[in-house]
């Protein structure tokens, strides 16, 4: 192969290793919840009504009840969940979990305001009584 031959494959490989490893990043990123994940744009809710919320956002995992079950999201309306404050149902909502939950609060790039996490918080409560 002649110089600008193999200069032209360097490019290539180069550009190719970059791709890979920017892609890479970014998935990690998305799954630790570090950024902006590109993949996962929420949906923008302005509303701060909780069951609104927790509906468009929480059943897919935890179920329309708060019964749980999916993707390995534990029951809101029963077991453990039922033993959590206001204020931890808040952090949890606002926070996530990498790999498990998402985080749903503006200040770690989610879509939700604290009113809006109270909110949905305040609803999951309820549910412990909802039939
Ligand atoms: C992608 C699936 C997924 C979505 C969407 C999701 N969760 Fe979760 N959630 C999980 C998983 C998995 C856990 C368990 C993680 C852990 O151990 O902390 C969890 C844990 C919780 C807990 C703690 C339960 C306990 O027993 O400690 C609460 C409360 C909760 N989620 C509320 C919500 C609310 C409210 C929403 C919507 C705003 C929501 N989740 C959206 C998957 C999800």
């Amino acid at each position: 192969m002649n110089d600008a031959g193999s200069i032209k494959v360097w490019v290539l490989v180069f550009v190719v290793l970059f791709g890979v490893g920017t892609v890479a990043l970014v998935g990690i990123g998305c799954a630790v919840g570090a950024n902006q994940c590109p993949f996962l744009k929420h949906k923008a809710l302005t509303t701060t009504d909780g069951m609104t919320l927790y509906q468009s956002t929480c059943i897919g995992c935890h179920g329309a009840r708060g019964e749980g079950g999916t993707a390995d999201a534990p029951p809101l309306r029963s077991g453990e969940a039922t033993t959590l404050t206001l204020a931890q149902i808040e952090a949890k909502v606002a926070n996530g979990k990498p790999f498990f939950m998402p985080a749903y609060s503006k200040g770690k790039h989610g879509p939700f305001s604290d009113a809006q996490i109270r909110a949905v918080a305040e609803y999951v409560i309820s549910l412990r009584t909802k039939s």
